[in-house]
């Protein structure tokens, strides 16, 4: 058994995305740039916020955040997403989900340049996306079949289960593992599948993303499988500083000996992600996605 280390990935990955910067700079041009809006004080989002803001200065990325009250009105922030999508000097950027409930996400991510929706979550790149044109592929999905390539693990032919059918997540993750040159024959389970473990058992790989911590047990797992655990659930821990530790879809300690591959949580498929939306952003600098 071999645990997937993400975080190792995602600092080499961060490595050579500086190396490029560098040499853009050495060229004259300017450093991209990475914008972040943030409304409220929901504790992931600002753990989320604050690690993209690190990886920025890591890849030599000029970022910058916008915050506001949770009491900001749709109107006005759609009015910031204006400003963000004129402004020259901003590549890319995000508005950091969830949003308040009298804010509306669907009508936030429509307002977003597809140009600089560096998450991927315009129905414009997810479209692109979906027929295998270029752009912007949502995160987390991206930094999955980063891992799983850089790790060498293969996929033609073989069977995926993805657990979960997130419009950030599973979904995304379903459509790109079907795609040519990656090749898997892909089934995706939600909470009307019925025989989900016998469904998992014949997975090659699973992607569990459903945020239901320790919800893939070994008795879902085929020996010698490949589990990709997307969960990050806040649960209650006194040992920690904090209270609380981090825990993912997967039953880590019965799962792991069974398995060829498996990503921990932390340290797993979390820092991909955040080095997604670097590459992303390059992306965008680049003008590599839309001409
Ligand atoms: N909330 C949880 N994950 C994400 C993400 O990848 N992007 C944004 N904008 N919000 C999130």
């Amino acid at each position: 058994m071999q645990i997937i280390d993400g975080k190792a990935t995602a600092k080499q990955i961060r490595s050579e995305i500086a190396t490029e910067v560098e040499a853009m700079v050495a060229r004259g041009q300017r450093r991209p740039h990475l914008a972040a809006v943030l409304v409220g004080h929901d504790g992931g989002s600002e753990t989320y916020v604050a690690n993209k803001i690190k990886a920025c200065e890591e890849c030599g990325f000029i970022s910058s955040l916008k915050r506001f009250e949770a009491d900001i009105t749709e109107e006005e922030l759609l009015g910031v997403v204006a400003e963000l999508n004129a402004d020259p000097e901003v590549d890319g950027f995000i508005v950091q989900l969830p949003l308040p409930a009298h804010i509306s996400e669907e009508k936030v991510t429509e307002a977003i340049d597809p140009r600089k929706d560096v998450d991927g979550f315009h129905p414009q790149n997810v479209g692109r996306m979906t027929i295998g044109s270029p752009a912007f592929i949502s995160a987390t999905p991206q930094g999955i079949v980063d891992l799983i390539q850089r790790y060498g693990i293969e996929t033609k032919g073989k069977k995926a289960v993805v657990i979960g059918r997130s419009n950030i997540v599973g979904r995304p993750m379903s459509i790109l593992l079907s795609q040519k040159g990656i090749d898997c024959t892909v089934t995706i389970c939600h909470s009307r599948t019925q025989n989900m473990a016998e469904v998992c058992r014949e997975a090659d790989i699973i992607i569990a993303a459903i945020g239901k911590p320790g919800f893939v047990t070994a008795d879902m797992v085929k020996t010698g499988a490949t589990i990709i655990d997307v969960g990050t659930t806040r649960v209650p821990d006194s040992t920690s500083p904090r209270g609380w530790r981090l825990k993912g879809d997967v039953d880590f300690d019965a799962v792991a000996p069974k398995c060829a591959y498996i990503s921990p949580v932390p340290g797993g498929v979390g820092p991909m992600t955040i080095v997604s939306l670097m590459k992303n952003t390059l992306l965008a600098a680049k003008k590599a996605i839309y001409k």
